[in-house]
């Protein structure tokens, strides 16, 4: 029987998309409850073998989109732990809230707003009056316990970008238009965490503040909106499921002059993947005031001091990893039997290549070795010699390999291996001399 996979009847997503993704992550070493051993703690999650891989590709890749490949946009990493100048100047700790409700009748704790006014647990409408609760978490740093030790563990990586403009213009001699990214773990006291990873109390985020001229902020807005939404179709997240939405002028931050978010259709509906903000001076100012110091640019073309506007695409890199794996998820046939499949961007698979010699017996081994110390220097490689080809086959194309490599019994005499596609299934006899050439123009191509 061919090995092609068969045209799917199956309707583009499962109905228990959520599920069998969730069940995936678990069986196959993406994502685990954190503390599992001792009953799980509640929305925390670790990143397995996979996960990692798949996790450090999304912030790689969009490392490479927003830094390697530009001249204009320079990298920081700022620290977790800050005081709370920062967040009184940034406005976190007046206004970094959400609406806190108890129920009467069960006393669970809701977010006001997330709920329509109906428990969700017990069907009452009776509620305690609305508190605004804030999402930091607060800390103390050093020995003591006191007022004088509290630090914050911030809940954006954007204001260290603020805080150290002046540090990175007057060492990288940038000047507007230009930006500061940033890649790293932000924690938010939520309320309500839901929707496995998509919202977390511990997160990463992928944040980048453009500094430009006052008068080209709404340009450079439209500019990253345009950027940004490519990025995620480019990496194989369908047309039909990804989409932009701009905020009406009621739902905008006191500091926005424009925000829009880019969307994804999860399972529960349309959500936020990324926010691109329009944040005027406000950041800037906001900081120079607090802490005395000047924060602006002076433009030796023009004569003139001013304080950049900031557009800010900041993306979730941990949500953003559960929207490409949800959006990869497939079945279909091969063979005759059902298959599931990760068709992730070969950029984000958690392994470009899965090495696979056809025998346990010795007698490959050596050319196996061979086979790998070529292929590990470019590219993330899994070894797998148990079971049947077949068999090895679908456990590569459930976690999203894009490409397997058999070595068999010829290979020792005409030194060539079969390379497997995920997707087609299609193989070809490739000479091992050839081979990292091979899968690297495919990768290339994808
Ligand atoms: N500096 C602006 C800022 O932090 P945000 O919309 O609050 O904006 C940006 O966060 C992105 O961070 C969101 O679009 C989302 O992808 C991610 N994010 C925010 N809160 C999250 C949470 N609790 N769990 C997982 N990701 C979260």
């Amino acid at each position: 029987m061919s090995d092609a996979p068969a045209p799917s009847h199956a309707p583009e997503r499962p109905s228990d998309l959520m599920d069998k993704v969730v069940s995936l992550c678990k069986r196959r070493g993406f994502i685990f409850q954190s503390a599992e051993i001792y009953g799980g703690f509640r929305s925390t999650y670790d990143y397995g073998p996979l996960g990692v891989n798949l996790l450090r590709n999304v912030k790689d890749t969009w490392w490479n989109a927003m830094v390697q490949r530009r001249t204009d946009v320079v990298g920081l990493d700022a620290s977790i732990l800050s005081p709370p100048a920062v967040w009184e100047a940034s406005g976190h700790l007046a206004n970094f809230t959400d609406p806190l409700v108890d129920c009467r009748q069960c006393h669970q704790r809701w977010r006001a707003d997330k709920i329509d006014g109906v428990c969700p647990s017990c069907g009452s409408t009776e509620f305690t009056e609305a508190r605004a609760f804030n999402l930091m978490f607060k800390t103390h740093a050093g020995p003591l316990e006191d007022e004088g030790a509290v630090a914050y563990l911030r809940p954006e990586t954007a204001q260290g970008m603020f805080i150290n403009f002046m540090n990175v213009i007057q060492t990288t001699r940038k000047k507007p238009p230009f930006g500061i990214a940033q890649v790293g773990k932000s924690f938010r006291n939520e309320i309500t965490p839901q929707n496995f990873v998509f919202r977390t109390r511990e997160f990463e985020q992928m944040e980048m503040e453009f500094f430009v001229p006052p008068a080209e902020g709404q340009q450079w807005f439209e500019y990253w909106l345009n950027e940004r939404y490519r990025w995620y179709l480019d990496l194989g997240i369908p047309e039909g499921q990804l989409r932009l939405r701009h905020h009406d002028a009621d739902e905008l931050s006191h500091y926005s002059a424009a925000t829009a978010d880019v969307e994804f259709l999860f399972p529960w509906g349309w959500d936020e993947l990324e926010g691109i903000a329009n944040r005027t001076d406000f950041d800037l100012k906001a900081h120079a005031a607090a802490s005395g110091e000047r924060l602006d640019y002076f433009d030796p073309t023009t004569n003139e001091r001013y304080v950049p506007y900031v557009i800010e695409p900041a993306a979730g890199a941990t949500r953003t990893m559960m929207a490409f794996l949800l959006a990869a998820y497939h079945e279909d046939e091969v063979g005759g039997e059902a298959r599931s499949i990760l068709r992730l961007h070969p950029r984000l698979a958690p392994y470009q290549v899965a090495v696979l010699p056809l025998s346990k017996k010795d007698t490959l081994e050596r050319l196996t070795h061979e086979v790998l110390s070529a292929l590990q220097p470019h590219f993330m490689c899994d070894y797998d010699v148990t079971q049947s080809i077949g068999k090895r086959y679908r456990r590569q194309d459930e976690v999203g390999t894009p490409w397997c490599v058999t070595i068999d019994f010829d290979s020792l005499e005409d030194r060539a291996v079969t390379v497997r596609d995920r997707d087609t299934t299609e193989q070809e006899r490739v000479p091992i001399a050839d081979l990292v050439a091979v899968i690297q123009r495919r990768m290339d191509g994808a």
